[in-house]
């Protein structure tokens, strides 16, 4: 008897033009009748070599989960450093077009994000989202336009500089210049002195999904945890466990990554608690590469933070979201920092022709097709 073969050929890109013969269509626009929320939780300073999934001597049980049952980014890309990568980030652009690529903005520095330049909290504003950031900004606040209030976010809970303390939230610009860098909204939040960062940007964050209805409007949350940046301080429980490591650095750092998993579980909880999850994406991704100085690492990959080797500039990061076609994959599709601008303005049903240095991912993360990029600006 015949039997019927089936067909499982998957649609791959073909070649549509001989010039262009990696050109994939594009994508369907936002496939959901409901746009999804958007999670997008980024670490500071977190190396290759400082997620579970890639450690022999660091643990996060959560994130390798999360990150198992999505798709791991292997070939994904940032800026070495805070300020260029974050403005690429929030805009979609190389920083050469937004004159941030020659290190970050200091504290005493009149420079911020220009103001010209639409960010992608803006755009998910006009495509009918609510927007939160919660955490570090580091894109400059010479002005009240620039604060991120002014600049997609309906509501923030962070700070502004580079790095504070976790607990007092005191910076220090040089010998005699320092303030305390905690706002809510516009203002200065003297009242949350004292919690640890990790905790208070956490516990906020379920503020928010508590108090929002998640079949009434979009949600796009911004975390942008302070850690695992310098200085070296988290809680003296998350060290314990650690407490057999030589290097004292090391330890301490650990012990923030540890903090951070706790974190990316209470939202991942609350985010199933309030009825977010099953029409959400959740996005993890590290700022820029370890710095070993400070307990970071980027093994066995060269460089470290704020150099263009691979350590100071492969990204961690993954993706989980019950809205992936294939799931449980490892994808070494080509991707870069500029490129969720135009993945979530897409996702979130909208287009993202204006000129943008970052492509659509989506199809390449979800559903394994070929990047739709061939290389990356670095310096
Ligand atoms: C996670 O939630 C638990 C229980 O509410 C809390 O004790 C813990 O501090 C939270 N952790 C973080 C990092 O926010
Ligand atoms: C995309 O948006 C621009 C304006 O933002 C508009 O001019 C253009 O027609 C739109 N393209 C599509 C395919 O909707």
């Amino acid at each position: 008897a015949r039997v019927k073969r089936l067909r499982l050929r998957p649609r791959v890109c073909g070649p549509r033009r001989a010039s262009l013969p990696w050109q994939c269509p594009p994508s369907p626009a936002s496939p959901w009748s409901r746009p999804p929320h958007v999670v997008f939780i980024m670490t500071d300073d977190q190396g290759y070599n400082d997620i579970g999934y890639h450690s022999g001597d660091i643990r996060t049980p959560t994130l390798d989960r999360l990150a198992a049952e999505g798709v791991k980014l292997e070939n994904y890309y940032t800026q070495p450093i805070c300020t260029p990568s974050r403005s690429q980030f929030i805009t979609g652009r190389y920083q050469i077009h937004t004159g941030l690529q020659h290190s970050i903005i200091h504290p005493r520095q009149p420079n911020c994000l220009p103001l010209d330049v639409p960010t992608l909290p803006q755009r998910l504003q006009e495509l009918g989202y609510s927007t939160h950031m919660v955490g570090k900004w580091h894109l400059g606040f010479y002005k009240r336009d620039c604060l991120p209030t002014r600049r997609g976010f309906h509501t923030y809970l962070g700070s502004l500089t580079g790095s504070v303390d976790y607990y007092t939230y005191h910076s220090c610009d040089g010998p005699g210049v320092c303030g305390y860098d905690l706002r809510e909204g516009e203002k200065v939040a003297w009242s949350q002195a004292g919690k640890y960062s990790t905790h208070l940007y956490t516990q906020r964050v379920r503020k928010i999904l508590a108090s929002h209805d998640p079949a009434a409007q979009p949600l796009f949350i911004f975390l942008s945890f302070q850690a695992v940046h310098t200085p070296l301080q988290s809680p003296r429980s998350y060290v314990y466990p650690y407490r057999q490591m030589g290097n004292v650095e090391r330890r301490k750092y650990a012990a923030m990554v540890a903090a951070v998993d706790e974190a990316v579980h209470n939202v991942t909880y609350a985010l199933r608690k309030y009825g977010y999850y099953r029409n959400t994406v959740l996005i993890f991704s590290t700022d820029n590469g370890g710095q070993p100085l400070f307990g970071g690492s980027n093994w066995p990959l060269r460089g470290r933070k704020g150099t263009y080797w691979e350590g100071g500039i492969r990204g961690v990061g993954f993706v989980h979201s019950p809205l992936l076609r294939r799931k449980r994959r490892v994808s070494r599709a080509l991707l870069h920092v500029t490129d969720w601008y135009p993945t979530l303005v897409r996702l979130a049903g909208g287009n993202a022709s204006e000129g943008l240095d970052g492509h659509d991912a989506w199809a390449a993360i979800s559903e394994g097709r070929e990047s739709p990029r061939l290389e990356i600006l670095r310096e």
